[in-house]
């Protein structure tokens, strides 16, 4: 008890130093004179792994909130606390398309997982926010399944599938068309382009096997060569592991501002005794994580050297992420 009080205490003052003024809700337009004349590549922001999973809406016998939900607060909860990239896996269960978090089980040979936010209430949860701000927001769908199949072995999307979801996204106002919308790299667009009159909601696919987009790539949907991130994350439990394997990735991938966009993923995975519930939850995991980002990054950050993507489970509204991604585009960025 006493070494938390301290170790709290030790936080406080650390975590003081990089946290700027708190930032309002709509903070890439309140900070547009400093970020809107500057590419995606060179801002960094927040975001959500596994955004859909604040909420468990049933699932596979083996699975439970313990070892599949990422996330507390809604899609709509994350935006207003600052998170700007959002981590969608889409299913089908039961005929509709929602969110999901599943996995192959090898040891059982056998797919297990839950569903999280429906599709439909993440559309409206955007809808809400930009119906208020002028903010861009980055959708990565990946990890498509249909779990109707039955768990011995999901498939991944048909085209036809993926064009149903598709349509159903249209519901999203203010999808943004690029100038040349097939060819164009997202992240060498200046953020005044995306955000400079209205908000921006971009939708990157990426499918476990292929997807052609037809005309829905001039209607606001990318494929995800160009929003490329490097995007690998720890697969460990350890923090200490986590932390050096994403700082030494940082820095052997950001060498300029122009090198590669990249997402830091500074998420925990379970391991095998976790995931069956003798340790600690997704959740648990994260908020062992998610603190000790505003202390280890801060000391590795150069002009050369910073993070796009600020990529977290159990997104919060305490502006830390926020102040974060805002200290990196003021000392850091330019
Ligand atoms: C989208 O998600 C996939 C799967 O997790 C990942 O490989 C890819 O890097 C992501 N794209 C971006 C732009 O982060």
């Amino acid at each position: 008890m006493r070494a938390s009080l301290f170790l709290l205490a030790l936080s406080t003052v650390v975590s003081a130093i990089p946290v700027k003024r708190a930032q309002p809700v709509n903070w890439m337009q309140a900070n547009i004179g400093l970020l809107g004349s500057r590419p995606l590549r060179h801002i960094a922001i927040p975001g959500s792994h596994d955004a859909g999973m604040s909420q468990i809406n049933g699932g596979t016998a083996f699975s439970d909130a313990a070892n599949t939900q990422t996330q507390t607060l809604s899609i709509n909860g994350q935006l207003n606390a600052g998170s700007r990239y959002f981590d969608i896996r889409p299913v089908i269960t039961d005929g509709q398309y929602s969110t999901g978090h599943y996995s192959d089980v090898s040891a059982i040979d056998s797919w297990q997982g839950s569903n999280g936010q429906s599709i439909a209430s993440v559309i409206s949860d955007i809808n809400a926010f930009t119906s208020t701000n002028n903010e861009l927001i980055i959708i990565n769908l990946s990890h498509a399944y249909d779990t109707d199949a039955g768990n011995s072995n999901y498939p991944i999307f048909t085209q036809a599938q993926w064009e149903a979801l598709f349509t159903q996204l249209e519901g999203i106002n203010h999808l943004f068309v690029a100038p040349n919308p097939t060819t164009v790299d997202l992240t060498t667009l200046t953020l005044s382009t995306f955000i400079a009159k209205s908000p921006a909601v971009v939708v990157v696919v990426q499918p476990d096997d292929s997807v052609d987009l037809g005309a829905f790539a001039q209607r606001g949907f990318y494929q995800y060569s160009q929003l490329n991130a490097y995007n690998e994350y720890a697969d460990t439990a350890v923090l200490s592991t986590m932390e050096s394997d994403q700082l030494t990735k940082l820095a052997a991938q950001r060498t300029t501002p122009d090198s590669s966009y990249f997402l830091l993923s500074w998420t925990l995975t379970q391991d095998t005794l976790e995931v069956l519930g003798l340790g600690d939850s997704i959740l648990q995991l994260a908020n062992n994580a998610d603190p000790t980002l505003y202390t280890a990054l801060p000391p590795k950050l150069s002009a050369n050297t910073y993070p796009n993507i600020l990529y977290i489970d159990n997104f919060q509204n305490d502006g830390k992420a926020v102040a974060l991604a805002m200290t990196i585009n003021t000392n850091f960025a330019s």
